[in-house]
């Protein structure tokens, strides 16, 4: 009965050291090799670069990764909600804590075309493997242009998105 209680003492008090040191708190400073590759993994897989990395799809994905995720520059996506510029997201994250960046991946809503509701469905340990990866590659170039209401026209380039198909 002694041994008993002495080793469940012992366990507890294990499980708190590891919850410690092995826990949210020590991976949110320091990313793993591992959670690196998996946040590379989703920025490309997950198409980001298409729109946030100027000439990414013309250029066949051959951009040096140091210029990754730094917004689409110039060209702006034009359509019935007015004209939209995909976000700096390297200065954006550069700015944030891990904390917040999964709280505004789970709730993001945005103007289109960006695919926020492909982004609210991933799984937590996604969200926090991107916002390593790309803190990581470090805060550079500008913040993105204005968003631009529909009654304002953009200056070329710009990529006119249709109107959807009437009902
Ligand atoms: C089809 C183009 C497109 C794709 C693909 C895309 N985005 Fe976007 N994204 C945009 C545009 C345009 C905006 C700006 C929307 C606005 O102004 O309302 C934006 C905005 C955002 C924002 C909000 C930034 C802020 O400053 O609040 C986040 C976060 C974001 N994108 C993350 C991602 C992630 C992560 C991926 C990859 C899974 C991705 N985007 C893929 C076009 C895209």
């Amino acid at each position: 009965m002694k041994v008993g209680l002495v080793k469940t003492a012992a366990i507890a008090t294990m499980t708190a050291i590891l919850a410690t040191c092995g826990g949210a708190t020590l991976a949110a400073d320091t990313p793993t090799a591992k959670q690196l590759e998996r946040g590379r993994y989703m920025a490309i897989t997950g198409g980001c670069n298409d729109c946030h990395t100027a000439g990414f799809g013309p250029n066949e994905g051959k951009i040096p990764e140091q210029d990754w995720l730094l917004g689409s520059g110039p060209l702006g996506f034009n359509g019935p909600w007015g004209t939209t510029y995909a976000s700096n997201l390297r200065l954006l994250i550069a700015g944030m804590s891990e904390y917040d960046w999964v709280k505004l991946a789970k709730t993001l809503k945005t103007r289109p075309p960006m695919p926020w509701f492909n982004v609210n469905k991933w799984r937590e340990g996604d969200m926090r493997a991107f916002y390593q990866y790309v803190k990581s590659l470090g805060a550079a170039g500008q913040p993105a242009l204005a968003y631009l209401p529909p009654d304002k026209a953009p200056n070329p380039p710009f990529v006119q998105w249709p109107s959807p198909p009437k009902q």
